[in-house]
C-alpha cells in the first residue's frame, strides 16, 4: 500500500504551486474570510472549533475563489466571447460577478428548479440566464448548444484544474490563521472545494486530516469511497441544494486517495447545526454550508477514529445564499 506522501507525489489536477498561483491572481479580487470561535460549540462539541466563514466570500459563497481564478486565467483572446456555465446556485453568481469584473458576458444555464435567491444574485452580477430543465443531462446539452452559438469558454464548477487551485486557497489561508488545526471538515459535491482543500493542506501538513461531510440524501462519494470507484445516483434527496451532484474524473482521485473519511448527517442535523450558526455564531450560513457543524456535532463523528485523534478542527461555512423566501412563504408572511 502506497504511503500519503507516495500518494502526494502522484500527479493529481492541482498542487501547491497551482494553488499558490492562483492566491496571487485572486488576491486582488476575492475577500479574505475571517475564522470565528465560539465557546458555547467547542462545548458542545468537545472540541476546538475554528469556522472559516466563505458565507462572507463575495457573493457569498467560496465559489467565487474558483471563478474568478479560471476567468482571470483565460487569455484576452479567450476571454473575448465570454464564458458559460451551468449551475443551480453558488458557481453560477459567481461565474457572473468574476466574468462581470473582467468586462466580458456570462451566460448561464440554470435548472427551473434553482433556488431563487440564487437566481436573483446571478442576475445582479450581470450574468444572463438560460433556463433548462432540471437533468444533469439537459444542463449540459443546454450549455453546450450556447457553447457552440456564442463560442463562450466552458466553466464547469467543480471537474476542472483552475477551478480546484482557486478552491485550495481556502487551505492556505485557514492554514496560515490557525496553524495548530488538526482537521479540516469540508462539505462535498462535486469534489472541487475538497480537492483544492486537501491538496492544500496536505502539502502543508502531511499529517493534517480532511474529512468530507455529505447529506445521507446524496451520498455518492460515501459510496465511491467503498465501491473504489465513481458511483453515481439515480436521484438526490437533501436540503443541502449544493451538494447534489457527482464527483468528477479530476476530483474523484483525490478523495480516493487523500480524503480521510466521508461522515453522513440526514437534513434533521444540517437544520439544527444551521439553527445553531444563526443563534450561536450570529451567521447566516445555507444548509450545504452548515453541514460541517452538523458532522462535528454527529454521534457517527464520535464513534470514529478521527474524533479520538482530534482536538482543534477548522470547519468550512461554505456558503451563505439562503432563500429567506421560501422560510417567509411557510409562514405566510
Ligand atoms: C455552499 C456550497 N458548499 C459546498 C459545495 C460543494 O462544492 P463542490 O461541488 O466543489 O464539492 C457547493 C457546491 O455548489 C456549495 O454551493
Amino acid at each position: 500500500m502506497e504511503s500519503k506522501a507516495q500518494v502526494q507525489s502522484q500527479n493529481y489536477a492541482a498542487d501547491i504551486e497551482t494553488i499558490k498561483e492562483a492566491q496571487l491572481r485572486i488576491g486582488p479580487y476575492i475577500h479574505k474570510t475571517p475564522v470565528l470561535s465560539s465557546t458555547t460549540l467547542d462545548g458542545l462539541a468537545g472540541k476546538r472549533l475554528y469556522f472559516k466563514c466563505e458565507c462572507f466570500q463575495k457573493g457569498g459563497a467560496f465559489k467565487f475563489r474558483g471563478a474568478s481564478n479560471a476567468i482571470f486565467s483565460l487569455t484576452d483572446e479567450e476571454a473575448a466571447k465570454g464564458v458559460v456555465t451551468h449551475s443551480s446556485g453558488n458557481h453560477a453568481a459567481a461565474v457572473s460577478l468574476a466574468a462581470k469584473l473582467r468586462g466580458i458576458p456570462a451566460y448561464i444555464v440554470v435548472p427551473k428548479n434553482a433556488p431563487k435567491c440564487k437566481v436573483e444574485n446571478v442576475k445582479r452580477y450581470g450574468g444572463q440566464v438560460i433556463w433548462s430543465e432540471t437533468t444533469m443531462l439537459s444542463r449540459e446539452s443546454t450549455a453546450s448548444k450556447v457553447q457552440q452559438e456564442t463560442g463562450a469558454v466552458l466553466i464547469h464548477p467543480f471537474n476542472d484544474t483552475r477551478i480546484i487551485s482557486g478552491q485550495g486557497t481556502i487551505s492556505l489561508e485557514l492554514m496560515e490563521q490557525v496553524p495548530e488545526i488538526d482537521t479540516i471538515i469540508v462539505p462535498i459535491s462535486g469534489g472541487g472545494l475538497i480537492s483544492g482543500v486537501t491538496l492544500a493542506a496536505k502539502a502543508i501538513n502531511p499529517a493534517i486530516r480532511v474529512l468530507a461531510a455529505e447529506p445521507r440524501g446524496a451520498d455518492d462519494a460515501a459510496q465511491s469511497k467503498t465501491a473504489g470507484r465513481i458511483i453515481t445516483l439515480p436521484q438526490t434527496n437533501t436540503i443541502a441544494d449544493g451538494l447534489r451532484a457527482s464527483l468528477g474524473d479530476l476530483t474523484w482521485p483525490v478523495v480516493r486517495d487523500l480524503v480521510d473519511d466521508v461522515i453522513l448527517v440526514d437534513d434533521r442535523q444540517i437544520v439544527e447545526a444551521m439553527r445553531m450558526c444563526y443563534e450561536i455564531l450570529k451567521v447566516a450560513v445555507e444548509p450545504s454550508g452548515a453541514i460541517g457543524l452538523a458532522v462535528v456535532l454527529s454521534d457517527q463523528f464520535r464513534k470514529s477514529d478521527a474524533w479520538k485523534d482530534s482536538s482543534r478542527i477548522g470547519i468550512i461555512l461554505s456558503g451563505g445564499n439562503v432563500d429567506l423566501g421560501v422560510l417567509w412563504e411557510s409562514f405566510g408572511v
